[in-house]
């Protein structure tokens, strides 16, 4: 019996570990100067307002109310800790959305942004990274 409690604490303990563990993502480097760049952080925050407040923004932005009930929520990028992401993670998620795991499986509706040109994605990342200064 101990030994099966054991067993069964070890395979969740695993779980919990896998489902924290940042998945590996491809490695990009954005066109020079553009995270700095006040045209493309511009840029970024039209995107945003267009295309992604709906789920992430304020409701003076356009948040939907279905927005507050999202399991995974949708991330509030005005939080400082967006200042240090990896722009190539950033860039990934905005490129795949749910359709990598583990968020496939956690049933995210973060959508997968494949419209959008690869200019684009740098802006909105640009400007994710300057949403909370
Ligand atoms: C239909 C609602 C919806 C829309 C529209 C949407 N997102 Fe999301 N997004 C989510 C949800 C829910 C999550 C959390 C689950 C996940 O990580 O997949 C998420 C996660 C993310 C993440 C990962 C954040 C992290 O800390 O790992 C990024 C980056 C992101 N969204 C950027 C965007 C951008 C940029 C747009 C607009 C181009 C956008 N999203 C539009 C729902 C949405």
């Amino acid at each position: 019996m101990k030994f099966y409690f054991t067993l069964a604490a070890l395979a969740a303990l695993t779980l919990v570990a896998c489902q924290n563990s940042t998945p590996t993502y491809p490695a990009r480097q954005p066109p020079p100067g553009l995270l700095e760049a006040p045209d493309a952080i511009a840029a970024g925050a039209r995107l945003f307002v267009s295309r992604c407040a709906s789920c992430h923004g304020k409701t003076s932005e356009g948040r939907s109310p279905r927005a507050d009930f999202f399991q995974p929520p949708a991330p509030d990028f005005s939080d400082p800790v967006y200042q240090h992401k990896d722009p190539a993670y950033l860039f990934w998620r905005i490129e795949v959305g749910k359709n990598a795991e583990p968020f496939r499986s956690q049933g995210s509706v973060m959508p997968a942004w494949r419209g959008l040109s690869d200019r684009e994605i740098w802006q909105l990342v640009a400007y994710l990274k300057k949403r909370s200064v």
